[in-house]
């Protein structure tokens, strides 16, 4: 038994929850449900990030108080988590004061110690970023709009700590994922790092965590946001619940905030003297025709919409199937189409219904009894003994995609055995216990209960669903073993929840 905690980025308050937001909640959501299954203690946490500009901004055009603002919100997030059949065990808003009085005490024992202070800084600030940005990144970005700013603000001395933070990088190889984002970061810190500016006048912007040393300013958004990872666990408040948890195991975030985690925050926790996170992992981005979606070009694909037509389970596997972990990937309607009725409708749905079918009809509905053995069946059940394993290996390397193909192989491999078999022939001749057609389906069936157990956490309801037509409902989800569907189990009504979708 051990620990695992799964971290999601804080989503923007003001955002319509869209297929990137459902894509890294659903990833934290299958992996915690895989270690709990494996019997790990889980935490996995997610909540929204509720402070800056554009909620200030959000608010008063709306003529409301940014907090009632907020609260209204933030429901879009949790309604759609709860569609989802997202199971997280905490759900934190940067504006609940949990989070907010700890921060306030890092930012005091941090100017306390001198690594932070207060300067006079003349630099270009993004509107849209809500940060000041280097020459550099205004040629190389496209900010919208920036502006020429004076101003004595709070800076934190993350330059200082930019040698050690190369040093923990090139010492922990997992400490950022995959392997080209990590070289990205490492050649981002080849130049020198700057301070960073974390505060923000009120006569610019109110709606933040006030800098308790200096009430005339609120907290810089990303400082207080990142700072959720460890106030959610009790950090500074409930030091046995903080040390269980911490260092998380995984911050699952998109490549677009990766420096914000790889170097604001390591360099906040260094400052701060607590240990680093285990792994920060940065997947791509979900495209629409090779574009990133975005409100703006009005190609983003709402989850919901989805959910409506097709279900969750499908939706949370094709986004699990079709997303190489750190690469970028095209959402297409079509694909997700064809995607469905090849794995789900054909190889597995349609194959759970013909073993059922042909035991209800020949077997009185229950597992017939296995004879011996013969090669084609020690063919399949090797294999249905080394998947669990394999699958298990691309789940700790975070290669989801190669896990499912895992699964669903094994699943082709049934759908081929029976083909080869054919039952439907055998059972004309023989249908006694023990017979080659008996053996077959048996072999068959269990094979299939296997398959439900492992894709259990991608599709919680629907291979709960299959597992009760199978007559395995009772078997533990974690028990993966061969032969675990006992001759005499019976089986339960019902259909494949998988129905074709019709593509005419
Ligand atoms: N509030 C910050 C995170 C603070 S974490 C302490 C933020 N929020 S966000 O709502 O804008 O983005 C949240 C996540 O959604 C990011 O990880 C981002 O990469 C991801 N996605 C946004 N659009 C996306 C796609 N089209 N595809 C996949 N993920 C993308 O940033």
């Amino acid at each position: 038994m051990s620990k695992f905690y799964v971290t999601t980025p804080l989503y923007y308050v003001n955002d319509e929850p869209h297929i990137g937001h459902a894509y890294t909640t659903i990833l934290a959501d299958v992996l915690a449900r895989y270690y709990r299954i494996l019997g790990d203690d889980v935490f996995f946490l997610t909540g929204t990030d509720e402070h800056g500009q554009k909620v200030q901004e959000a608010a008063e055009r709306r003529k409301m108080d940014p907090q009632a603002h907020v609260d209204e919100y933030v429901e879009r997030f949790k309604n759609l988590w709860n569609k989802l059949h997202i199971q997280h065990d905490d759900f934190i808003r940067t504006t609940e004061s949990r989070h907010t009085d700890r921060v306030k005490e890092l930012l005091t024992s941090l100017f306390e110690r001198g690594e932070i202070y207060a300067a006079e800084y003349e630099g270009l600030y993004s509107v849209s970023e809500e940060r000041f940005v280097t020459e550099k990144e205004v040629e190389e970005g496209n900010f919208r709009e920036i502006k020429k700013l004076k101003e004595r603000n709070y800076f934190f001395k993350m330059s200082h700590y930019q040698d050690a933070l190369i040093k923990h990088i090139d010492e922990n190889p997992d400490f950022i994922k995959p392997e080209t984002r990590k070289n990205e970061i490492l050649g981002f810190l080849r130049q020198d790092l700057n301070d960073l500016c974390i505060s923000r006048p009120k006569s610019r912007l109110s709606w933040g965590i006030e800098i308790p040393f200096d009430t005339d300013y609120v907290t810089y958004v990303w400082f207080d946001a990142l700072m959720n990872y460890i106030t959610a666990i009790g950090w500074g408040s409930d030091d046995e619940k903080f040390n269980f948890w911490w260092p998380a195991n995984y911050h699952l975030i998109g490549k677009d905030i990766l420096t914000t985690h790889a170097v604001y925050w390591s360099t906040m926790l260094l400052a701060a003297k607590i240990p680093l996170p285990k792994t920060i992992l940065a997947h791509g981005w979900w495209l629409s025709d090779d574009t990133k979606m975005s409100k703006s070009l009005g190609n983003v694909v709402k989850p919901l919409d989805l959910i409506d037509e097709y279900g969750v389970d499908p939706v949370r596997y094709f986004l699990m199937r079709d997303m190489v972990l750190g690469s970028d990937a095209n959402f297409y309607m079509d694909s997700f189409v064809k995607r469905y009725n090849a794995d789900l409708a054909n190889d597995y749905g349609n194959l759970v219904n013909r073993v059922t079918m042909l035991i209800h009809k020949n077997f009185e509905g229950k597992i017939p009894e296995s004879g011996v053995y013969d090669e084609v069946d020690l063919g399949l059940i090797s294999m249905a003994k080394t998947t669990p394993q394999k699958v298990r290996g691309n789940i700790d390397d975070l290669k989801l995609h190669d896990a499912l193909e895992n699964t669903l192989a094994m699943i082709r491999e049934v759908n081929k055995y029976l083909e080869t078999r054919a039952p439907w022939k055998l059972i004309k001749e023989d249908k006694s216990q023990g017979s080659v057609a008996a053996t077959t389906l048996a072999v068959a069936a269990d094979v299939l209960r296997i398959g439900s157990q492992l894709l259990n956490p991608v599709m919680p309801e629907r291979t709960k669903v299959i597992l009760t037509i199978l007559g395995a409902h009772e078997i533990p989800l974690e028990n993966t073993n061969f032969d675990e569907l006992k001759a005499g189990t019976s089986l339960g009504e019902g259909k494949s929840p998988f129905p074709r979708i019709d593509t005419k």
